[in-house]
C-alpha cells in the first residue's frame, strides 16, 4: 500500500530553507517511515529568487504571498523558516487554517508572542514542532539516553556557551538579526536559546535565573543584499544596533542543578561553539558541536589509576539516528540534525502524538529568554 504523503509549505529560502528542504529531501531515502513528505511549495517575496530556491532544493512549486500557502487547500504543514518578526503572524493563520505548525526557533520575537502562538495550536488541535536541531544530534540524545540511564547519576552542574565571531569586526553590516523588531533580540534569542535547550532537554526545568546582556558595537554600516551564510553587503550609511551582542546568565534548576550559560558573537576565534559540560555524582559528559560525532564521558567508577575522559563515536547503529546512516564512524554533519528531526516530527503527526520539541518547549524557552532579559534590566535575580 502506497504512505501517506504530507505536503509541505516552506516559507524561507535562505539558511534554515535550504536546511530545511534538504531535510526533507533526503528524510524518506534515508528513514525507513511510515509516511512520506511531499515538498509541494517554497515561499518568498522575491519571485527571480524564489523560483530559483524552488528549482535548486526539489520544491514542486513556488509562491510569493505566505497567505496563499496558509490559505492552499493541499498543505498539510507550514513550516515557518522566516525572520522572528513574521512567526507569530504565519503560525497563527495556519493553526486557524488547520495545518500542522513546524516553526524555527525562537518561536516568537516576544513571550507574549509565543504564548498567542501556544494557544493557537493548542485551540486548533493541530500538530506543532520546534527547530531545536541540535538535540538531534545523536550524540546529544546519547547524553540523554545516558542520564536518564543513571550513568552521570545526581547532576549538579550544566554548563552550557554558545561562542561565534561573525560580528566581531565593527565595520559588520547591519543585518536583521541586529535589529530588535526583526530578530526580536540579538545573540540572547539566536544562539543562548539553543543551549537553553539543551539544558532543559538534559537536565529539566530552570526555576530562577541572573542575568546580563551587553552591546559592544552601537552602530553599524546599514546591510545591503543578505545571502544564506548570515553575511551581507555593506552600505555607507550607518545604523543602531538596537539587540545585545552577548548574553550571559547563572541558572537554578528545579532539580537543585546548577546552571551558567554564555552565548557571545565576540568570542574571536570561536566559529560556532556550541559546546556543553554536564558534571554528576558518578561522571561527567562533554559535548561540541564543532566534534558533533563525538562525546567525551568522564565515569567516577572507573579504577583511579585508569580514569580520564573517554571520547565516544556517537555513530555505532546502536547510537540514536547514526543507523540510519552510515558504518560506524563514517560521520554525519550538521544537515543531519534537521533530518533527524524531521524524521521525528513527521512520525509524530502521522501517529497523532505529540512532536518533541514542540511549541510548549518553544514557549518554556521563551520564558528563560524574557527572565534573563528582564533580569539584566533590573540588575536581580528573577523567579520563573
Ligand atoms: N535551528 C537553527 O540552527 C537555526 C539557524 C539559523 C537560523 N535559525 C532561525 O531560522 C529563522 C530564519 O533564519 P535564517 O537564518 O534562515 O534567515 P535568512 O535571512 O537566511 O532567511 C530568511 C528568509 O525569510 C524570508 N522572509 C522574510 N520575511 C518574509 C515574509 N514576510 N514572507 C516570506 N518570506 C519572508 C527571506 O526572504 C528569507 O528567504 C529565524 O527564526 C532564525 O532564528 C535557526
Amino acid at each position: 500500500m502506497a504512505k501517506k504523503q504530507y505536503n509541505v509549505g516552506l516559507i524561507g529560502y535562505q539558511f534554515m530553507g535550504k536546511a530545511h528542504s534538504n531535510a526533507y529531501r533526503q528524510v524518506n531515502r534515508f528513514f525507513d517511515l511510515p509516511a512520506e513528505i511531499h515538498m509541494h511549495t517554497i515561499c518568498g517575496r522575491n519571485e527571480a529568487n524564489v523560483s530559483k530556491a524552488a528549482a535548486n532544493f526539489g520544491w514542486t512549486n513556488y509562491a510569493t504571498d505566505w497567505r496563499a500557502v496558509v490559505e492552499n487547500p493541499e498543505i498539510d504543514i507550514i513550516d515557518v523558516a522566516t525572520p522572528g518578526n513574521t512567526h507569530a503572524e504565519i503560525a497563527i493563520a495556519a493553526a486557524k487554517a488547520g495545518k500542522a505548525v513546524w516553526c524555527e526557533k525562537p518561536i516568537g520575537n516576544t513571550l507574549q508572542e509565543a504564548k498567542d502562538m501556544l494557544d493557537a495550536v493548542q485551540a486548533n488541535g493541530v500538530h506543532h514542532a520546534v527547530f531545536h536541531n541540535y538535540r538531534k544530534a545523536p550524540a546529544v540524545s546519547l547524553a540523554k539516553k545516558m542520564i536518564e540511564e543513571g550513568l552521570l547519576g545526581e547532576i549538579h552542574h550544566f554548563r552550557g556557551v554558545y561562542l561565534q565571531d561573525w560580528i566581531a569586526d565593527p565595520n559588520f553590516p547591519l543585518v536583521w538579526r541586529l535589529q530588535k523588531e526583526v530578530a526580536g533580540s540579538g545573540t540572547h534569542g539566536d544562539i543562548a536559546a539553543h543551549i537553553i535547550d539543551s539544558a532543559r532537554f538534559l537536565c529539566g526545568e530552570l526555576s530562577e535565573v541572573c542575568g546580563l546582556l551587553h552591546t559592544f558595537v552601537k552602530q553599524r554600516p546599514i546591510a545591503g543584499e543578505i545571502d544564506d551564510k548570515m553575511g551581507a553587503t555593506a552600505s555607507d550609511k550607518m545604523g543602531d544596533v538596537t539587540v545585545d551582542d552577548a548574553s550571559m546568565f547563572l541558572a537554578r534548576f528545579k532539580s537543585g542543578a546548577l546552571g551558567v550559560f554564555e552565548a557571545s558573537r565576540f568570542a574571536v576565534g570561536r566559529k560556532n561553539k556550541n559546546s556543553f559540560e554536564i558534571n554528576g555524582s558518578r561522571g561527567s559528559i562533554v559535548y561540541n558541536q564543532e566534534r558533533m560525532n563525538e562525546l567525551e564521558y568522564y565515569s567516577n567508577d572507573d579504577p583511579k589509576d585508569l580514569s580520564g575522559f573517554r571520547v565516544i563515536q556517537a555513530t555505532e547503529a546502536s547510537h540514536p539516528y547514526a543507523g540510519n546512516y552510515w558504518p560506524v564512524a563514517h560521520i554525519i554533519g550538521y544537515e543531519h540534525t534537521f533530518i533527524n528531526l524531521v524524521a521525528d516530527a513527521l512520525v509524530s503527526l502521522h501517529e497523532g502524538k505529540a512532536a518533541s520539541p514542540n511549541f510548549v518547549d518553544g514557549y518554556e524557552n521563551q520564558r528563560i529568554l524574557d527572565a534573563v532579559e528582564r533580569s539584566s534590566e533590573t540588575r536581580s535575580w528573577i523567579r520563573l
